[in-house]
Protein backbone atom coordinates (compact mmCIF):
# COMPACT_ATOMS: atom_id res chain seq x y z
CA UNK A 1 0.00 0.00 0.00
CA UNK A 2 1.21 3.33 -0.57
CA UNK A 3 0.24 6.28 1.06
CA UNK A 4 1.78 9.02 -0.97
CA UNK A 5 -0.30 9.57 -3.97
CA UNK A 6 2.24 9.17 -6.85
CA UNK A 7 2.11 12.48 -8.00
CA UNK A 8 2.73 13.91 -4.56
CA UNK A 9 5.15 11.55 -4.35
CA UNK A 10 7.10 12.35 -6.96
CA UNK A 11 6.91 16.00 -6.09
CA UNK A 12 8.04 15.44 -2.75
CA UNK A 13 11.09 13.85 -4.28
CA UNK A 14 11.35 16.59 -6.60
CA UNK A 15 12.24 18.91 -3.81
CA UNK A 16 14.07 16.80 -1.49
CA UNK A 17 17.92 16.77 -1.33
CA UNK A 18 19.13 14.43 -3.99
CA UNK A 19 20.65 11.02 -2.18
CA UNK A 20 24.30 10.88 -2.71
CA UNK A 21 26.12 8.80 -5.13
CA UNK A 22 26.81 6.07 -2.98
CA UNK A 23 23.00 5.86 -1.77
CA UNK A 24 22.05 6.02 -5.26
CA UNK A 25 24.47 2.79 -6.47
CA UNK A 26 23.87 0.76 -3.07
CA UNK A 27 19.59 1.34 -3.74
CA UNK A 28 20.45 -0.25 -7.38
CA UNK A 29 22.72 -3.05 -6.01
CA UNK A 30 20.22 -4.13 -3.23
CA UNK A 31 17.19 -3.94 -6.24
CA UNK A 32 19.68 -6.09 -8.80
CA UNK A 33 20.92 -8.68 -6.45
CA UNK A 34 19.15 -8.43 -2.84
CA UNK A 35 15.97 -10.38 -1.88
CA UNK A 36 12.75 -8.09 -0.16
CA UNK A 37 14.33 -4.70 -1.83
CA UNK A 38 11.72 -3.12 -0.10
CA UNK A 39 13.17 -3.43 3.10
CA UNK A 40 15.62 -0.87 2.23
CA UNK A 41 14.50 2.81 3.37
CA UNK A 42 14.90 4.65 0.50
CA UNK A 43 15.32 8.11 -0.94
CA UNK A 44 12.53 9.73 1.11
CA UNK A 45 13.08 8.18 4.31
CA UNK A 46 17.13 8.11 3.74
CA UNK A 47 16.64 11.91 3.49
CA UNK A 48 14.42 12.24 6.74
CA UNK A 49 16.77 9.91 8.90
CA UNK A 50 20.01 11.60 8.00
CA UNK A 51 18.05 14.91 8.88
CA UNK A 52 16.90 13.96 12.16
CA UNK A 53 19.97 12.64 13.12
CA UNK A 54 21.92 15.83 11.72
CA UNK A 55 19.22 17.58 14.06
CA UNK A 56 19.78 15.38 16.94
CA UNK A 57 23.80 15.26 16.04
CA UNK A 58 24.49 12.42 18.60
CA UNK A 59 27.92 10.83 19.73
CA UNK A 60 26.38 7.38 19.88
CA UNK A 61 23.56 5.15 17.30
CA UNK A 62 22.20 1.99 17.55
CA UNK A 63 20.54 0.56 14.38
CA UNK A 64 18.80 -2.61 14.68
CA UNK A 65 18.30 -3.88 11.69
CA UNK A 66 21.18 -3.03 8.98
CA UNK A 67 19.86 -4.96 5.73
CA UNK A 68 22.20 -3.83 3.15
CA UNK A 69 23.76 -0.32 5.15
CA UNK A 70 21.39 2.32 3.47
CA UNK A 71 19.82 3.67 6.97
CA UNK A 72 23.40 2.97 8.65
CA UNK A 73 24.88 5.46 6.60
CA UNK A 74 22.07 7.87 6.46
CA UNK A 75 22.06 8.25 10.58
CA UNK A 76 25.85 7.67 9.85
CA UNK A 77 26.08 11.08 8.45
CA UNK A 78 24.46 12.86 11.34
CA UNK A 79 26.96 11.54 14.28
CA UNK A 80 29.44 14.24 15.85
CA UNK A 81 32.96 14.04 15.08
CA UNK A 82 34.39 11.25 17.27
CA UNK A 83 30.00 9.78 17.28
CA UNK A 84 29.77 6.17 16.47
CA UNK A 85 26.94 4.17 14.82
CA UNK A 86 26.49 0.50 16.31
CA UNK A 87 24.30 -1.82 13.51
CA UNK A 88 23.46 -4.99 13.64
CA UNK A 89 21.87 -8.26 11.42
CA UNK A 90 21.57 -11.34 12.32
CA UNK A 91 22.06 -11.97 8.20
CA UNK A 92 25.65 -12.69 7.31
CA UNK A 93 25.39 -13.23 3.88
CA UNK A 94 25.07 -9.35 3.15
CA UNK A 95 27.73 -8.89 5.24
CA UNK A 96 30.44 -7.63 2.04
CA UNK A 97 28.07 -5.74 0.43
CA UNK A 98 27.23 -3.59 3.57
CA UNK A 99 30.88 -3.35 4.46
CA UNK A 100 31.78 -2.35 0.93
CA UNK A 101 28.99 0.31 0.88
CA UNK A 102 29.65 1.56 4.64
CA UNK A 103 33.87 1.57 3.25
CA UNK A 104 32.66 3.66 0.03
CA UNK A 105 30.56 5.75 2.47
CA UNK A 106 33.78 7.29 4.14
CA UNK A 107 32.13 5.64 7.46
CA UNK A 108 34.68 2.98 8.16
CA UNK A 109 35.90 4.62 11.45
CA UNK A 110 31.96 5.80 12.52
CA UNK A 111 30.12 2.48 11.84
CA UNK A 112 30.26 -1.06 13.67
CA UNK A 113 28.92 -3.28 11.83
CA UNK A 114 27.93 -6.30 14.41
CA UNK A 115 26.79 -9.62 13.11
CA UNK A 116 23.76 -11.71 15.10
CA UNK A 117 20.76 -11.94 16.87
CA UNK A 118 20.27 -8.56 18.20
CA UNK A 119 18.04 -9.38 21.11
CA UNK A 120 21.38 -11.58 22.43
CA UNK A 121 23.50 -8.62 21.46
CA UNK A 122 22.07 -5.67 22.77
CA UNK A 123 22.12 -6.65 26.71
CA UNK A 124 26.22 -6.58 26.14
CA UNK A 125 26.41 -3.32 24.38
CA UNK A 126 27.15 -0.90 26.66
CA UNK A 127 25.47 2.55 26.01
CA UNK A 128 24.40 5.43 26.16
CA UNK A 129 22.50 5.89 22.98
CA UNK A 130 21.35 9.37 21.83
CA UNK A 131 19.18 7.46 18.93
CA UNK A 132 18.33 3.91 18.61
CA UNK A 133 16.56 3.30 15.23
CA UNK A 134 14.60 -0.39 15.26
CA UNK A 135 14.31 -1.65 12.20
CA UNK A 136 14.53 -5.40 12.24
CA UNK A 137 11.79 -8.37 13.05
CA UNK A 138 8.53 -7.13 13.76
CA UNK A 139 7.97 -9.77 16.58
CA UNK A 140 10.99 -8.45 18.55
CA UNK A 141 9.86 -4.77 18.31
CA UNK A 142 8.70 -4.73 21.96
CA UNK A 143 11.84 -6.64 23.58
CA UNK A 144 13.92 -4.32 21.38
CA UNK A 145 12.57 -1.23 23.33
CA UNK A 146 12.83 -3.23 26.90
CA UNK A 147 16.12 -4.40 26.37
CA UNK A 148 17.69 -0.68 24.63
CA UNK A 149 15.67 2.00 26.95
CA UNK A 150 17.92 1.71 30.05
CA UNK A 151 20.93 2.43 27.85
CA UNK A 152 19.04 5.58 26.17
CA UNK A 153 20.24 8.73 27.63
CA UNK A 154 17.17 11.19 28.97
CA UNK A 155 16.51 13.01 25.84
CA UNK A 156 17.55 10.34 23.56
CA UNK A 157 15.12 8.87 20.68
CA UNK A 158 14.08 6.02 19.52
CA UNK A 159 12.75 5.44 16.41
CA UNK A 160 10.54 2.24 15.07
CA UNK A 161 10.29 1.85 11.19
CA UNK A 162 7.07 0.12 9.71
CA UNK A 163 4.55 1.11 12.09
CA UNK A 164 1.68 1.60 9.87
CA UNK A 165 2.46 -1.94 8.65
CA UNK A 166 0.97 -1.09 4.83
CA UNK A 167 -2.16 -0.64 6.29
CA UNK A 168 -2.61 -3.35 8.13
CA UNK A 169 -2.65 -2.41 11.55
CA UNK A 170 -6.36 -1.01 10.57
CA UNK A 171 -7.68 -4.86 9.72
CA UNK A 172 -10.03 -6.43 12.10
CA UNK A 173 -7.88 -7.84 15.44
CA UNK A 174 -9.21 -11.43 14.71
CA UNK A 175 -7.51 -11.22 11.44
CA UNK A 176 -4.34 -9.79 12.28
CA UNK A 177 -1.22 -12.09 11.66
CA UNK A 178 1.50 -12.28 13.71
CA UNK A 179 3.74 -9.40 12.61
CA UNK A 180 0.78 -7.36 12.48
CA UNK A 181 0.00 -7.83 16.40
CA UNK A 182 3.61 -7.03 17.47
CA UNK A 183 3.39 -4.10 15.25
CA UNK A 184 -0.15 -2.81 17.04
CA UNK A 185 1.34 -3.82 20.10
CA UNK A 186 4.75 -1.58 20.29
CA UNK A 187 2.89 1.75 18.65
CA UNK A 188 0.49 1.06 21.85
CA UNK A 189 3.19 0.16 24.15
CA UNK A 190 4.85 3.46 23.21
CA UNK A 191 2.68 5.41 23.15
CA UNK A 192 0.51 4.77 26.41
CA UNK A 193 4.69 4.79 27.93
CA UNK A 194 4.70 7.63 30.47
CA UNK A 195 8.48 7.87 30.14
CA UNK A 196 8.62 9.25 26.62
CA UNK A 197 6.77 11.83 24.16
CA UNK A 198 6.16 10.10 21.27
CA UNK A 199 4.68 11.03 17.38
CA UNK A 200 3.60 8.75 14.93
CA UNK A 201 5.16 10.22 11.61
CA UNK A 202 2.89 8.88 8.71
CA UNK A 203 5.79 8.69 6.43
CA UNK A 204 6.40 5.85 4.19
CA UNK A 205 5.49 3.22 6.19
CA UNK A 206 5.48 5.01 9.32
CA UNK A 207 8.09 6.16 11.41
CA UNK A 208 7.08 5.67 15.77
CA UNK A 209 9.62 8.46 17.49
CA UNK A 210 10.08 8.49 21.27
CA UNK A 211 12.04 11.20 23.18
CA UNK A 212 12.67 9.70 26.32
CA UNK A 213 11.70 12.35 29.26
C1 LIG B 1 13.75 -3.97 7.15
S1 LIG B 1 15.33 -4.68 7.08
C2 LIG B 1 16.34 -3.32 7.60
C3 LIG B 1 16.40 -2.22 6.58
C4 LIG B 1 17.45 -1.17 6.82
N1 LIG B 1 17.35 -0.62 8.17
C5 LIG B 1 17.28 -0.05 5.81
O1 LIG B 1 16.48 0.85 6.05
O2 LIG B 1 17.92 -0.08 4.75
C6 LIG B 1 15.32 -5.75 8.47
C7 LIG B 1 16.63 -6.46 8.76
O3 LIG B 1 16.52 -7.02 10.09
C8 LIG B 1 17.29 -8.19 10.14
N2 LIG B 1 16.87 -8.99 11.31
C9 LIG B 1 15.77 -9.76 11.45
N3 LIG B 1 15.76 -10.35 12.65
C10 LIG B 1 16.88 -9.95 13.30
C11 LIG B 1 17.44 -10.20 14.59
N4 LIG B 1 16.83 -11.00 15.47
N5 LIG B 1 18.61 -9.61 14.92
C12 LIG B 1 19.24 -8.78 14.04
N6 LIG B 1 18.76 -8.51 12.81
C13 LIG B 1 17.60 -9.07 12.44
C14 LIG B 1 17.04 -8.86 8.79
O4 LIG B 1 18.08 -9.76 8.48
C15 LIG B 1 16.94 -7.64 7.84
O5 LIG B 1 18.17 -7.42 7.18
Amino acid sequence: MEFLDPKIEAYTLSRTQEEPEVLKQLNRDTHAKVLMPRMLSGHLQGRVLQMLSKMINPASILEIGTYTGYSAICLAAGLQEKGKLTTIDVNKELETMVRKYITEAGFNDKIDFLIGDATKLIPALPGPFDMVFIDADKVNYSTYYDLVFDKVRKGGFIIADNVLWSGKVLDDASKMDEDTRAIVAYSKKVHDDKRVENVLFPIRDGLMIARKL
